[in-house]
Parts: structure tokens; sequence; C-alpha cells
């Protein structure tokens, strides 16, 4: 009888010690993996999760907010303790934050805002100034001019931050008549065919461009092969924002003039390592802003991005170990 009792008491103990130690489980529900940038995200968004102690589930929805959707509810149902979500369309993905409070999940929104809801948390870089960094840039060096506008598709509010970023910068000249807006178009996905037909159905009534602002690097590299055809390349100001190896390759060769460099893993590092706080019951650190989402202002970490240039890839993307010295310059 008294072994039964010790060994039931074991058995209890044990429970009670896997239980409390159950590791926390963060989601993670990517949009698409189509942008080189976002398989490092979602690499250094596991390993820290990992690093801290938890289990991370990623899925992606290959551009599909439906999707997103259901498979936001296939990880409520395996009990995730946080989700952090990359939303593939800004207004339907408040549907996401409806599931999951209703399942006492908080949601942070990562790169992306999720527009209208009761969403927890934001982190991401700081997307009006990184279109003014584009912009500011651009006009020191062609100050007067014709410039295309190429944003990314109306689902992502960044396409939106940016261009108001850019519009900062350049509607005073514009009022002034030094610059002329050529083209202004939010593509349907951040994909290069999409710069290059729209750009091809400029150049084919003219071929008077000066500047080309794009929302990434995969619509700069569209643009790029649009100017090609022509063989203008090289001959007109593009900005890109990724750091992506092709747009550094084309800055090398001198058909794209920058990029920005977004700090990924600090992004993903902040983005883990609130997830595990909140998981864990406590508040998550360094949310020293707010960032107004149309329904509430939503307690944010915002980082800042920085240019890349001809002149500064070794300083950049090199020296931070974004990427090697080798795989731009074979
Ligand atoms: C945006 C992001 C960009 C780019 C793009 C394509 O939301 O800000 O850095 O990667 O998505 O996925």
């Amino acid at each position: 009888m008294k072994r039964i009792g010790i060994i039931l008491g074991w058995l209890v103990m044990v429970i009670l010690i896997t239980g409390c130690n159950q590791k926390p489980k963060i989601g993670f529900l990517m949009d698409d993996l189509n942008n080189e940038r976002w398989k490092k995200d979602k690499e250094l968004f596991v390993q820290k999760v990992e690093e801290l102690g938890g289990i991370a589930v990623v899925e992606v929805a290959n551009t599909d907010p439906q999707k997103q959707i259901l498979q936001a509810q296939s990880l409520i149902d395996q009990d995730v303790d946080v989700l952090v979500v990359v939303p593939v369309d800004l207004l339907e993905a408040g549907e996401i934050v409806k599931l999951a409070h209703r399942n006492y999940v908080p949601v942070i929104s990562y790169d992306r805002l999720i527009k209208d809801c009761n969403l927890d948390y934001y982190i991401s870089t700081d997307n009006i100034n990184i279109g003014e960094l584009q912009a500011n840039y651009l006009t020191k060096i062609s100050p007067v001019g014709k410039y295309a506008l190429i944003s990314g598709p109306k689902s992502d509010y960044n396409a939106y931050l940016l261009r108001l970023g850019w519009m900062n910068i350049l509607q005073p000249l514009i009022d002034k008549g030094d610059i002329e807006v050529v083209v202004d178009e939010f593509s349907n996905f951040w994909l290069p065919d999409e710069a290059y037909r729209i750009m091809t159905n400029y150049l084919k009534n003219t071929q008077d461009v000066d500047a080309i602002i794009c929302g990434n690097d995969a619509l700069a590299s569209g643009a790029i092969i649009a100017l090609k055809d022509i063989k203008k390349n090289g001959n007109v100001l593009i900005a890109g924002q990724d750091a992506n190896i092709q747009a550094v390759r084309n800055i090398v060769a001198g058909d794209q003039t920058i990029t920005i460099y977004k700090p990924i893993e600090a992004l993903a590092f902040a983005a883990a390592d609130a997830a595990i706080k909140i998981a864990d019951g406590e508040a998550p650190s360094n949310m020293n802003i707010t960032v107004n989402n149309g329904k509430r202002l939503v307690p944010a970490i915002l980082l800042e991005a920085s240019i890349v240039n001809r002149q500064n890839i070794k300083m950049t993307v090199i020296s931070e170990g974004f990427m090697g010295e080798s795989e731009i310059y074979n």
C-alpha cells in the first residue's frame, strides 16, 4: 500500500513538473516566401524562439488571405500561446485577431500593420522614414525631372506608408514645378513582373523618365528589365528596398542606385523575444511607441533602416553579415 502511495506521489510530481515546464508555443503566420528576405525572417525567428526555450510553428499562406485565416484557426486549435502575423491583407487579417482573442491568444503584427482591429502589438521598421530615405537620396541627385512611383499592393499597409514617405519629400518639389510624377501605380503583388508591366506600359510611348522609386527590390528589378529592353538601364535612378542579393548586384553593376537595408535580424529577434515574454505572462520590453491602426493605439517597436549604395556595401550588408562579399562580386 505504502509502495503504491509512493508511486502515485511520484506520478503526481512528474505530471506537475512537466505541466509547469511546458514550452511556450508561438505561431508564426507568414504571407509568402517569394521575396528573399522572408526566408531570413523565418529562419531567424524560429532560431530565436527555440533559443529562448519555446517552440515555433510556422505557416505560409502563399498570398491567400482566406487561407491565412484558416491557418490561424488551426494554430489556435494547436494551443499556441501567441500568434505573430505577417498579414496577407491589412483588413482581412482583422479576422485573425478576432479569432485569436476569442481564445485569449494575443497577436503581434510583424513588419506589416493589421488595420482597424484590436491588435495587441506591432513590430516593424519605420516605413514612412524608409520612403523618405529613398526619395531624399534620389532627389538629392536629381532635384529636377520625371519620376515614376511603383508601390506594392494595396493589401499591404507598408505600400501606403512608403508612398507617404516619398510624397513628404517629393510634394514640395512637385509644387515648385521641378518634379513631375509620370507614373504613380500600386502593383498587384510584390513581384518583378508587376513593375515590368507598369514600366513597359509607360515606356512604349516615351523614354522620358529620370528616376523610379520602387516599394521593394523585386519591383526595382522588374523596372530595370523594362529599362534594359530600351537600353536605358544605368541611365535612370532607381531605389528599392530589402537589400536582396540581386539588388546589391544591380547596384554594383550601376543599374540600381540604392536599396534599403532593414535590420531583419533585430526585427525577428524582437518579435521572438516579445512573443516568449507574453507567453510567459510578462510584458514585452522595448514597446516604446504607439501606432494608430485605425481602431486603437497599438504598442509598437519601430526599428531604423539604412541606405545601401555602391560606396557603402562593405560597411553595411557585408560587415553586418547579411550577405557574403563573394555572393555579390562573383
Ligand atoms: C513588404 C515589406 C517589404 C517587402 C515586401 C514583399 O511588406 O515591407 O520589405 O519584402 O513586403 O514581401
